[in-house]
């Protein structure tokens, strides 16, 4: 498809919220948060910043050029270079798929604690653990839910790159940011929040070791939506006149800024109620509500606030993994944008139901010892993003031309870009080898051992037979 057809972003600001709208997700408001609380807080902080800022800061901006300049989506951009590639762009393709098997379920449960807030079903702290337990494991609720969040997401994505993506970004985000500002704003004056704040930034190294590091790098690359292609997917609708790293560094400070603001939305007022800061997943789900009932008639707004900002989240980022899935057929099948989104759609609405399912029915159901929902994370967390960027670095370092990057990144010299060389030694050799060390641990780390196996042998068959994608 030439660079005339294909759709492309309306604006810089377009861009920007629509990318933002994709890194800024469940990753940041409902992950982050337990991550590093389960990580030891401050220390994980500054070893995360340290990962998003100088190494996978690197991988988006080279993901935003391999777009731009191939025009096409995740596998198209690597196929036109090399055939040899394209399972690279497959294997984002079926990370992407992979994701939407579990994402929209998450998304679903958001949306369902909008209107539990609203209307006043989540009043009684004493029993908010308990009926999250049972919600998430009743077979017909979430799945409710999660189909009314998958219609917004098709919705959004069959109206197109400008006029579905772009003008959802820029509405939802900065009401996202306004959110969680309030949120942020009430919790941090609390009395007591002090606590929480110390706990957020104040590093105790004694709690850091080689998981923290990993558990890091793994969230950066997820919180940025990074290691998939989808930055590849949103890079190749842009204008042949953007500036790539200068919108990649804004995209980057926006994601980490609401992570941050996530953190001092909860953690102040988990400390100020007494509770602790490490409850898996459910930190989002059972205490945050918990201290919202705890504070009357404010927090019944507040709860609705919160959940409305975690559904947006959730909703801009499923857009994106969506995009990924419908670019891939768009450009490489030849399909309409309408019956891409369909198809697309109706494999996910599949595999969604499936993982919900799994956490209550087909709780003994189960894929070589995980549920359908633990294996679509482990699978993506733990191997496939971490295999795609370094997929991505090393074609980016060793396969492209220095000369046609460099002018990628300059707009052919129209724009400066002063770390040009600072970034290209990064991308072709440090960020490899780190990234390289991170996923044979983190990979090394899985315990369902029979999930580890099945996924490096994906990518082996993906290998193989890629001249067919
Ligand atoms: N970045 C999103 C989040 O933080 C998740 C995501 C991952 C979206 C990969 C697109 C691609 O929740």
């Amino acid at each position: 498809m030439n660079q005339n057809s294909r759709e492309h972003w309306g604006s810089r600001i377009g861009f920007i919220m629509a990318a933002a709208g994709s890194a800024v997700g469940l990753g940041n408001i409902w992950r982050f948060p337990y991550v590093a609380g389960d990580n030891g807080g401050g220390a994980f902080m500054i070893i995360y910043l340290v990962c998003v800022f100088f190494i996978v800061s690197n991988i988006m901006v080279a993901e935003l050029a391999v777009g731009r300049r191939s025009q096409l989506g995740a596998v198209g951009a690597y196929k036109s270079i090399s055939k040899k590639w394209t399972f690279a762009g497959a294997l984002g393709v079926l990370s992407g798929f992979l994701i939407m098997g579990f994402y929209p379920v998450v998304g679903g449960w958001a949306l369902a604690h909008v209107f539990k807030s609203f209307t006043g079903l989540l009043n009684n702290p004493a029993m908010i653990g308990a009926n999250f337990d049972i919600f998430i494991e009743s077979p017909v609720q979430p799945l409710i839910w999660m189909t009314l969040f998958l219609f917004a997401n098709v919705w959004i994505v069959a109206k197109g790159v400008k006029g579905g993506i772009e003008t959802a970004g820029k509405f939802l985000m900065p009401l996202l940011f306004v959110l969680l500002l309030i949120i942020a704003g009430r919790s941090l004056t609390l009395s007591g929040a002090g606590e929480g704040i110390r706990f957020l930034f104040q590093p105790d190294w004694s709690e850091v070791n080689a998981g923290t590091v990993l558990a890091a790098l793994g969230q950066a690359f997820f919180s940025l939506s990074l290691g998939m292609g989808c930055m590849i997917t949103y890079g190749s609708y842009l204008d042949k006149k953007e500036n790539l790293p200068n919108n990649a560094i804004l995209v980057l400070l926006m994601d980490t800024g609401v992570a941050i603001l996530a953190g001092l939305a909860l953690f102040p007022a988990i400390f100020a109620f007494g509770m602790t800061p490490s409850g898996g997943p459910g930190l989002v789900f059972v205490v945050a509500p918990t201290i919202f009932a705890e504070m009357g008639f404010l927090g019944i707004i507040l709860s609705t606030l919160f959940f409305g900002a975690l559904m947006i989240a959730a909703l801009t980022s499923s857009v994106s993994l969506l995009e990924v899935v419908v670019t891939y057929l768009i450009d490489e099948k030849a399909l309409s944008r309408k019956k891409a989104v369909g198809l697309a759609a109706t494999v996910m609405v599949v595999l969604c139901i499936f993982s919900s399912l799994s956490l209550g029915m087909m709780q003994n159901f189960s894929i070589l010892g995980v549920g359908m929902f633990d294996f679509f994370d482990i699978l993506t967390d733990k191997i496939f993003l971490a295999i795609g960027g370094l997929l991505l670095a090393i074609f980016t370092g060793w396969t492209l031309k220095k000369e046609d990057l460099r002018d990628e990144l300059t707009n052919g010299g129209q724009v400066s870009f002063k770390l040009f060389d600072v970034w290209y030694l990064m991308t072709k050799f440090v960020v490899p080898v780190v990234i390289g060390l991170v996923a044979i641990a983190g990979i090394m780390s899985i315990e369902e051992t029979g999930v580890m196996i099945l996924g490096l042998l994906i990518i082996f068959v993906f290998a193989l037979f890629s001249k067919k994608l």
